[in-house]
């Protein structure tokens, strides 16, 4: 299965026979790595003859990649169920065949809920064994329902089909690529050890391969994805475990690869390694995403996050003496239980001290069976409100503040794709910002010197110099 190569051959059956093809619609909710299972269970199906619609309305199988890191995820995905039912009823009526499947974090989680609450889901599929998909879409068509959420033993990379070429492609000159998946640090609010299992790291030789085959077929910017991508440790040639850092090093050696980003990261895991990866290769972009959650040593402490704030603001010097453009991004929740308005002036002390360009921000959700959903001194939903607007008005200001000093410098930009208004070009900052050109700089892929000339709402005008 390993070596399945369709690239031509499902464009082909498209363009002959229509009717022979089957469509699936997927609906992703949550994380970057959502986003990649999406594309790679997507890929799988097409050894079966699916194509991808961007509709639910003509497909013969729905697919949900669902998210369960907070209260409202899980809730959307079954109202969406509810929407989808009835077009399921709809296409019934007219003879044609809708299969339902939910996969991701909601699925494995709440897996057998789900068979019972939603009786038109066929199929339930969990993060790890969604390579088992195809298979499951086939017992699914002979009238089985199927619930697949048990770990798997095998390693699913290695029975998911190749990456195919026409899709990347289709996909643009940016990519996912997980080198990590599952946690192995229980911080007392977070579901993921639960839904996406324990720490695992994709070998070197399987990520080099598969950036290999990215590069092949024009991705010029790749981001390593993991829940905890800095803990990566990998196996290389000779059975040495590699760090995150090494391999930045070894995947900067690919010809084509422009840029290389990864995310999600602990604060515990930057080791010197991945340090120095920031001060060497000018490949790895100047931008990092390293949540803290709470400024807080109390809460942080309470949240099983395994440093203080001043172990992370130490982190942060040697970091920024190491790449002293770096632009820090950031995950913060308000409202973990037993916070005070001390505490919460401590995490707006450390947002002060560090200035984030990029952050994310949350009102604490209990999770069910974390630890934290167990504690004591749950803090009032207004009281949460009220905070997350001041630490997000802070965080505004900041971004603001980050956008305003860039204008008049001078930087590059990756050329994506066509902008909105006519004649207009989107690059990509190496902020991650979108950067609108007013013509086309080069061709796709390019990157270009372009000199920042004044900044949108959530994007940077510039011009080519
Ligand atoms: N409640 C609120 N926010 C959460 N996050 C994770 N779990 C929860 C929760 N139970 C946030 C954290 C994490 C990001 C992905 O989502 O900030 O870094
Ligand atoms: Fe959501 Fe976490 Fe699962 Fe990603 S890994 S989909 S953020 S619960």
């Amino acid at each position: 299965m390993n070596e399945t190569n369709l690239s031509g051959g499902l464009e082909a059956l498209v363009q002959q026979r229509p009717d022979a093809v089957k469509r699936v619609f997927v609906k992703t909710y949550g994380c970057q790595m959502n986003v990649y299972d999406s594309q790679r269970m997507t890929d799988a199906l097409a050894a079966d003859g699916y194509v991808a619609t961007d509709t639910p309305d003509d497909a013969d199988l729905v697919l949900l990649n669902t998210c369960h890191i907070r209260e409202k995820a899980a809730e959307k995905v079954y109202s969406e169920l509810g929407r989808i039912r009835r077009i399921k009823a709809e296409r019934a009526k007219a003879g044609r065949e809708t299969l339902i499947g939910v996969a991701g974090c909601v699925a494995q989680a709440e897996g057998e809920e789900i068979m019972r609450r939603a009786p038109a889901v066929d199929i339930v599929i969990g993060p790890q064994t969604y390579h088992r998909l195809p298979d499951a879409v086939r017992r699914a068509r002979a009238g089985n329902r199927v619930l697949e959420t048990d770990y798997a033993l095998e390693d699913k990379f290695e029975h998911l089909p190749q990456l195919r070429e026409a899709s990347v492609r289709g996909r643009g000159v940016t990519a996912f690529l997980t080198v990590q998946e599952g946690c192995d640090k229980f911080c007392t609010f977070c579901v993921v050890p639960y839904t996406r299992g324990s720490e695992v790291s994709r070998p070197v030789a399987q990520i080099v391969a598969e950036a290999e085959r990215l590069a092949h077929a024009g991705v010029r910017e790749i981001t390593l994805l993991g829940q905890n991508v800095n803990a990566w440790h990998g196996e290389g040639p000779g059975g040495r475990r590699w760090g995150l850092g090494e391999l930045l090093f070894r995947l900067a050696e690919i010809p084509g690869i422009a840029r290389l980003r990864y995310t999600t990261s602990h604060p515990r895991d930057m080791d010197d390694g991945l340090i120095a990866a920031h001060r060497d290769l000018d490949v790895l972009m100047p931008y990092l995403h390293l949540p803290i959650q709470s400024g807080s040593d109390r809460i942080l402490k309470a949240m099983n996050r395994r440093h203080t704030a001043d172990d992370y603001m130490r982190l942060i010097d040697r970091i920024r003496a190491a790449r002293p453009d770096i632009a820090l991004s950031g995950d913060f929740i308000v409202g973990f239980p037993g916070e005070t308005d001390d505490d919460f002036e401590d995490t707006l002390r450390i947002v002060r001290d560090v200035t984030f360009v990029q952050a994310f921000s949350f009102k604490y959700s209990p999770r069910p069976g974390t630890p934290g959903a167990d504690m004591e001194f749950h803090v009032d939903e207004g009281v949460k409100s009220e905070r997350l607007q001041r630490l997000q008005a802070l965080l505004t200001e900041q971004q603001g503040d980050f956008a305003a000093g860039l204008v008049g410098r001078l930087t590059n930009v990756l050329i994506e794709k066509p902008g909105r208004s006519h004649g207009q070009w989107v690059g990509r900052s190496p902020w991650l910002m979108p950067v609108i050109l007013d013509e086309k700089p080069g061709e796709i892929g390019d990157i270009v010197d372009v000199r920042i000339m004044r900044t949108g709402a959530n994007s940077l005008f510039a011009q080519a110099v």
